[in-house]
């Protein structure tokens, strides 16, 4: 009998916990408004445990960076006639951020990766080899359905979908840099994005992974390209969405994704997004310059320059941790900014320009030129500060080597509490501050 007790306080103890818990991180039932959940933060639904500290878990995230931007410099660099692979996520590890999403009817509810370099959306479904626990169950969803090879949508899938000749349902396969790779088919249902319905969404629904870089409860794409969440729902939408993500210091908040032209912020300055045909999912942008302080760094326009056919210029990432420059351009940005706070410096991680953060005071602002438009970048999002030692370090750092990258890439520690506008109607991208937590 005392056990019995003892098991139904322990029992309800655990469950008002867990409610409380979970209640804390429900997202707003606002209609424009989702939230972005950190993957390492208090919400996040994979148990990942409290950073002792949240520099490390910086450190950690990217040091997975390398083969981020390998995948990105691939997709670019890609042949015009080698076989083509499916609009999206090759060499991906996690992901950062996800998003709450609820696929079928009823609504299934999924902790999907959010993804502005990827196209399409996938989820892992029921029997799935090789994922973990929560899937998505075609069979309870009334309105799921299978999409045929002899469907359009297939051969967007192309390179590695059935012939549009063969019988049944559309499979594909896709891999992830070499590493990882996942068996699909093609489907459709309802995807419900905080009160927002879209039915008949276009998504693979996985029934075998292999290796383990792949989102445990699937990926949602919000690029550009073909199968994009933003050409799936134009009606809706409009092709416009924006994001604010949280300071990387605050484990318990969450951004917001705000989806559609209502509620976004007026008068915000913008710079053209950029399209690149061999590439239609990246977010380009021209980068003319960048200052240091009140110094503008000397560097040749060439290495600037955005050029579709080698895939070189700058694109604004959700994937990538630290934002990286080409070598030479990281390298300018650098021996400017030690020349003004004078070491001296040290290496911690990926940062290599580490100095004593008493002088703190003296570390000149990091100043991003787009056409049109200038991002002076908030302390917290050009500095990143060690909890082991008094030190501030630059928050950047240049492109992997073993990489032949001609990509720079800016990333989210740099847009932390800015809200990004990307309006593909209008072909621009606007950055605005706001607190985002
Ligand atoms: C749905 O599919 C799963 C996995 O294939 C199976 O175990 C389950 O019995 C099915 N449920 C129904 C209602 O068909
Ligand atoms: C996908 O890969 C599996 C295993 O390699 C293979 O058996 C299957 O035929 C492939 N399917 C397609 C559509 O390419
Ligand atoms: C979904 O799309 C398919 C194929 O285009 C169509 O046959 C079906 O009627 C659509 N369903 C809804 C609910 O719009
Ligand atoms: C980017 O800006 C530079 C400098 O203003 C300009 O010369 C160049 O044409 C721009 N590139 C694109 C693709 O707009």
């Amino acid at each position: 009998m005392a056990l019995a007790i003892a098991t139904f306080l322990f029992i309800t103890l655990l469950s008002t916990t867990k409610a409380s818990a979970f209640d804390s991180c429900a997202s707003s039932s606002n209609n424009e408004e989702l939230s972005v959940i950190p993957i390492y933060g208090k919400c996040s639904p994979f148990n990942t445990p409290k950073p002792t500290s949240w520099e490390n878990t910086v450190i950690n995230m990217a040091s997975k960076d390398p083969q981020r931007l390998s995948y990105l410099s691939s997709l670019v660099a890609q042949k015009p006639n080698s076989a083509p692979i499916a609009s999206g996520q090759q060499a991906f590890n996690i992901g950062n951020y996800v998003v709450r999403a609820k696929i079928g009817t009823p609504g299934q509810l999924m902790f999907m990766v959010l993804d502005t370099s990827s196209d399409t959306a996938w989820v892992p479904c029921s029997g799935c080899t090789g994922c973990s626990s929560t899937m998505f169950a075609p069979n309870t969803s009334s309105t799921y359905g299978s999409m045929d090879c002899s469907a359009p949508a297939c051969t967007q899938v192309r390179g590695q979908s059935c012939p549009t000749s063969a019988p049944g349902a559309c499979f594909f396969n896709q891999s992830y840099g070499g590493a990882s790779s996942f068996y699909a088919t093609l489907s459709r249902d309802v995807l419900r994005l905080g009160t927002d319905v879209i039915p008949n969404y276009s998504f693979g629904c996985i029934s075998a992974v292999s290796g383990s870089s792949i989102p445990p409860q699937g990926l949602l794409g919000l690029g550009r390209g073909s199968m994009s969440l933003l050409l799936q729902s134009a009606s809706l939408y409009s092709g416009v969405f924006s994001y604010c993500l949280p300071s990387f210091k605050s484990y318990y908040f969450s951004g917001s994704l705000k989806l559609g032209p209502l509620g976004q912020p007026k008068g915000i300055r913008t710079t053209p997004l950029l399209k690149n045909p061999h590439r239609p999912s990246l977010y380009y942008v021209n980068l003319t310059g960048i200052s240091v302080g009140r110094v503008l760094v000397p560097i040749a326009p060439e290495l600037l320059a955005f050029d579709p056919n080698t895939g070189a210029g700058t694109i604004i990432d959700s994937g990538t941790v630290i934002t990286r420059f080409v070598q030479p351009i990281y390298n300018a940005i650098r021996d400017e900014f030690r020349n003004q706070v004078k070491g001296p410096f040290s290496s911690l991680g990926a940062f290599d320009t580490c100095f004593a953060s008493t002088i703190e005071a003296v570390a000149p602002p990091i100043t991003l030129h787009f056409t049109g438009m200038d991002l002076v970048l908030p302390m917290e999002n050009s500095l990143i500060h060690s909890s082991a030692s008094p030190l501030a370090c630059l928050a950047m750092a240049a492109a992997p080597t073993n990489v032949n990258s001609v990509l720079n890439v800016i990333a989210n520690l740099q847009q932390q509490n800015l809200r990004i506008l990307f309006d593909t109607a209008n072909s621009r991208l606007g950055i605005a501050r706001e607190l985002c937590n």
